[in-house]
Parts: C-alpha cells; sequence; structure tokens
C-alpha cells in the first residue's frame, strides 16, 4: 500500500496561495542590480535576468531538473561573481535559512495589465519534488519604486472573479505559491522594474519568517479603474484567440507553457 505523504506546505499560504510581509526598510544600492551581469531569458513579457545562484554556479537560469543530473529547485549554487555585486540581495535572499533553489533578478520591460494577463503563467517549482518534502514557493522582493505598477495573481488564468493586486513600491516583499497562482506584473512606467525572486523550500524556518515579518493575505487590492480592467480582459481575450488560430494552422496542440519565472 502506497501511502500519501504530501509536501510540506506554509499554513499561511493555504487560503490564498500567498503572503505580503512588512516592507523592507532599508536603501539599496541599485549598483546591486544594475551592475549584475544579465542573460536573456523570456518569461512573462519583454525580460532578462541575473542569477545569484543557479544549479551548479554558472550564470544560467534553466530549470534544475534540465541540467544532468536532473534535480528539483532545491539546493541552488550561489555565483561569487554576482552576490560579490550584491551583498544586501543575497543576505536578504538567505534571511529566512529556508533552502534556496533558483535566485535572480528579474529586469521587466514596461508593459499594460492586457499584456500581463496575457503573461499570466504558472511556474513549474515542484518538478521532481520528492513527497514528503517542502514545497518549493518563490519570495518576490520589489527593487525599483514602481508606484504605479501591481503583481497580478488569479486561481484561474481567465477568471478575474478572484484576482489579487499587489502593489509594488520599492521594498514590497511577498511570498507566493506560483505553482498554485497564475501570476505576472503589470509595469506601468518608462524604466525596466527590477526585483529579486527566490526559490524557497517550505518548511518551519520560512514559516518562522513569514511570521517575523507579519506576513499577511489581508491587503487591499491596487485600485484598477474598470475601463483599464475591462481593457485588459478584452486584450487577454483578442490574444488567447489569436494564439489558439496560431496554433490550429499548423495542427498543433495548443499549449500554454509554464514559465520558469
Ligand atoms: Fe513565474
Amino acid at each position: 500500500m502506497t501511502q500519501i505523504m504530501g509536501y510540506i506546505k506554509s499554513a499561511a499560504l493555504e487560503d490564498k496561495g500567498f503572503v505580503v510581509l512588512d516592507s523592507y526598510a532599508e536603501e539599496v544600492d541599485p549598483k546591486e542590480w544594475l551592475d549584475l551581469e544579465y542573460v536573456d531569458w523570456k518569461s512573462s513579457g519583454d525580460t532578462r535576468f541575473a542569477p545569484l545562484a543557479s544549479a551548479f554556479g554558472d550564470i544560467e537560469c534553466n530549470g534544475f531538473w534540465n541540467h544532468k543530473p536532473p534535480r528539483t529547485d532545491k539546493d541552488g549554487v550561489w555565483i561569487e561573481s554576482q552576490t560579490k555585486i550584491a551583498p544586501t540581495l543575497t543576505r536578504r535572499a538567505q534571511e529566512p535559512g529556508a533552502n534556496v533553489g533558483r535566485c535572480r533578478v528579474i529586469e521587466l520591460q514596461p508593459n499594460t495589465y492586457g499584456d500581463c494577463l496575457y503573461n499570466l503563467h504558472q511556474d513549474d517549482n515542484n518538478r521532481l519534488n520528492p513527497d514528503g518534502t517542502g514545497w518549493v514557493v518563490r519570495g518576490f522582493f520589489n527593487l525599483t519604486d514602481d508606484k504605479d505598477s501591481y503583481f497580478v495573481l488569479r486561481e484561474n488564468r481567465t477568471d478575474p472573479s478572484i484576482e489579487y493586486r499587489i502593489a509594488l513600491p520599492a521594498g514590497a516583499q511577498l511570498i507566493v505559491d506560483t505553482q498554485r497562482l497564475w501570476h505576472a506584473a503589470t509595469h506601468n512606467g518608462t524604466e525596466p522594474r527590477y526585483c529579486l525572486i527566490t526559490s524557497w523550500t517550505s518548511g518551519p524556518e520560512l514559516d518562522a519568517y513569514i511570521e517575523k515579518y507579519h506576513g499577511t493575505q489581508d491587503v487591499p487590492n491596487y485600485e484598477v479603474s474598470q475601463d483599464v480592467l475591462d481593457a485588459g480582459y478584452a486584450e487577454q481575450a483578442r490574444r488567447d484567440a489569436a494564439r489558439a488560430a496560431y496554433y490550429a494552422a499548423k495542427g498543433q496542440q495548443e499549449k500554454i507553457a509554464m514559465s520558469e519565472a
């Protein structure tokens, strides 16, 4: 008889799938993200990534399961040439004491709410993750002061009835079960947005960290006018239909790819 053990998960994320932590209050020198080495890695829009930890300590962003031997997104190897440029970011990623898999800074070019809805995806965080061990979730630390931008989280990609919109000023910190929630960022602005993304293993260390920084799921939705919401819904539907038609014409099964980011 097989006993199903299930993964170790955070109770704080059980209801809505995310928590917002206290805002990070310290100034961080923008050199910590601007001077890093970036690689092109398309995910959820026009993006580049600067890894701080990767599968084997190389400057690349591939899922750990795409390496040999394949493994789950745990035990990332810190990249010294990057961590010495970003000591504060590295310290922040390590602060919970939870196991870190991938850790990287994302650079996202400005986009619209409609782009964001089209880009909504789930992450493949727990491939090859052994049953009975900690579920991998992701921390997002917004670095740039993107006062007009917000993270969008949905339980269902095309259903706006459950949509959480989290404001992204500098210092915003949230932890998201990104394998459960569809997610992407709306970045209104003229300059790129930078955000530190860390894969953490759930467990007592992460729970203590969430508690220490007063993690809560009860945050107001970033306010967006009904006009913008409606235009976004229409844009997502239009582009989804265009994508479906494209794959139909090629005689292929349409897939919404699970993203690495
Ligand atoms: Fe993602």
